[in-house]
């Protein structure tokens, strides 16, 4: 699937993961559900954990499940269900004791010594089995309950999945028997399809071998590399099972990042990240082999511009069939901006943060001042969302995103001889340029444990003539390309001055009505609008006709 659908269409999932333990206790989780609804998410995110779902093998707890799909539908929320099985944050601490206590029959990985780990083995397959037999009742409870009103949208399967233990492979009988047989040709094959993406340029370095065993073929990587398939066949079969039950059910994957160019610590699976996972590196084994999961998607709390894009451009394939889902994100700061890059230029079809809770003050009723930023971003998107799944089809959608302190950037590439420059107010806009209820509201100086929130935008660009737009702290001005013969006509001298001097145009204020028609309802004139399209959070969409 290439994006969640609900009831034929799609959805776009904007929201917030509980944190872990939420779940156990419906009474408790009264704090969960009003964060969702005070940040403006439309989906929570929540776990369910195998221990919880089936205490004793082969009983279960299905009230859990339905318990929380009533509650999410009298909160009027949706729900993405958090299977944390096998694998959480790279161990398996929410496997039931009858999996825990019976090591003979649900082996766990070894390390080289033969000291075994928390984690059980990816490669044992009485793991699987069980895992999978309780993830497809799991399932089947959803589609029995659910299918009608749609109540859950996705499902992640697993969380994490990898060896966060010490070790960069399962040193089991069973892990050794895999490490020492030869590398699946579906692996090779991808690699000559694919030449130029990572594993083929590690394959190719070590002689380009086929048949070979995983040290042979990929060298030192091979430990990590054998780990990542056996782990991405496991969750692959057991999605698998639920896809049967429930296929329009949509299930995704996620990941604990490496660090991609800029590297990690030690850069060490096992330590630095869990051995195995969908990381940068191992995304090749994942995608050559994932045949059921709908999508691989990044926890994606980098604290740098380039990194925060880095891996938003390494996990938005929608091409190979993997779009762009981000399950875990902050609450503030550069993922506000960021997270409108995702939506424009990388068509992402879902954003959430983590720990919607935390965006609550200790009243645990009003938002802090994480909450008040992710609150932002979620107005503008639902204000948007009639608009942006189309656009990102049409390839007319922009984002504007101040990065460090910058001051403007310039968006090029619309349709016809237009330019637009997105001021970031702060820097060279000005607050008084907006209108009377936002200037008033700016003439109180910013509370000073707010944490920066950069500047940006989204524009839409209808027709050669109609742009809408959503944005925050951002004031745009459209501007006509310079004449080709080379003159630059005197208002270039003022970019405020372009704006003005635009062919007539008008500038309104509205909302998308369930038909998808844009009703007007500010129209804005005079000093309301000379100075530029000024876009605000609580604005609702901003409709620039050209004439
Ligand atoms: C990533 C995991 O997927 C979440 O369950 C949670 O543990 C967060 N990290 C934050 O700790």
């Amino acid at each position: 699937m290439s994006r969640i659908m609900v009831k034929g269409k799609p959805f776009l999932s904007l929201g917030g993961q509980s944190h872990n333990s939420s779940s156990y206790v419906l009474d408790n989780m009264g704090p969960t559900w009003h964060s969702i609804k005070a940040i403006g998410g439309n989906t929570l995110a929540t776990p369910v954990p195998w221990d919880a779902f089936e205490p004793e093998e082969g009983q279960f707890n299905r009230k859990f499940v339905t318990d929380l799909i009533d509650e999410a539908r009298h909160q009027d929320l949706k729900l993405a269900f958090l299977w944390f099985a096998t694998w959480k944050n790279g161990s398996s601490q929410y496997v039931p004791a009858w999996v825990k206590g019976n090591r003979e029959r649900f082996q766990r990985c070894l390390l080289k010594d033969g000291t075994p780990i928390h984690q059980l083995s990816a490669h044992c397959p009485a793991n699987m089995e069980a895992d999978r037999k309780a993830y497809a009742e799991l399932i089947r409870t959803i589609r029995d309950y659910d299918s009608e009103e749609q109540t859950v949208i996705a499902v992640q399967v697993e969380n994490e999945a990898g060896i966060q233990g010490g070790t960069r492979r399962d040193f089991s009988p069973y892990g050794e028997a895999a490490y020492h047989a030869a590398v699946p040709a579906e692996l090779i094959d991808y690699c000559k399809d694919n030449p130029n993406c990572i594993l083929a340029g590690v394959w190719k370095k070590n002689g380009e071998r086929e048949g070979a065993d995983w040290a042979e073929t990929f060298g030192y990587y091979g430990a990590e590399a054998v780990t990542a398939y056996a782990i991405a066949r496991y969750i692959d079969d057991v999605c698998a099972a639920g896809k049967e039950i429930y296929p329009d059910l949509f299930m995704y994957l996620n990941v604990w990042l490496d660090g991609g160019s800029r590297g990690k610590g030690q850069n060490l699976a096992g330590i630095d990240w869990p051995s195995g996972c969908a990381t940068s590196r191992n995304l090749d084994i994942y995608y050559a082999t994932l045949k059921a999961i709908d999508t691989v998607a990044p926890d994606n709390y980098q604290t740098t511009h380039f990194r925060h894009k880095e891996v938003t451009d390494t996990y938005a394939h929608p091409e190979k069939g993997f779009p762009l889902y981000v399950p875990e994100s902050a609450k503030f700061g550069i993922n506000m901006g960021q997270m409108f890059y995702a939506l424009a230029e990388k068509k992402a079809i879902g954003y959430h943060i983590f720990g919607s809770e935390t965006a609550l003050m200790p009243d645990l009723k009003t938002l802090n001042p994480m909450g008040i930023q992710t609150m932002h971003n979620f107005r503008m998107l639902r204000d948007a969302a009639p608009l942006i799944f189309e656009y990102q089809d049409r390839d007319r959608i922009w984002s504007a995103v101040q990065e460090e302190k910058e001051e403007s950037v310039v968006v090029d590439g619309f349709d016809g001889d237009i330019l637009m420059k997105v001021c970031f107010i702060g820097n060279d806009g000005d607050w008084t340029k907006t209108d009377y209820p936002h200037r008033n509201e700016e003439a109180v100086p910013p509370d000073p444990t707010l944490l920066p929130e950069p500047g940006r935008a989204l524009i839409f660009q209808e027709s050669e003539k109609v742009f809408y737009f959503v944005g925050h702290n951002a004031t745009v001005t459209i501007e006509k390309r310079p004449p080709v013969d080379g003159s630059i006509p005197a208002v270039y001298a003022d970019y405020t001055l372009l704006h003005v001097n635009m062919d007539s145009y008008s500038t309104t204020q509205g909302h998308f009505d369930e038909d998808g028609k844009f009703v007007v309802d500010i129209v804005r004139s005079g000093d309301e609008s000379r100075h530029g399209v000024w876009l605000r959070y609580d604005t609702g969409v901003v409709r620039v006709k050209l004439v």
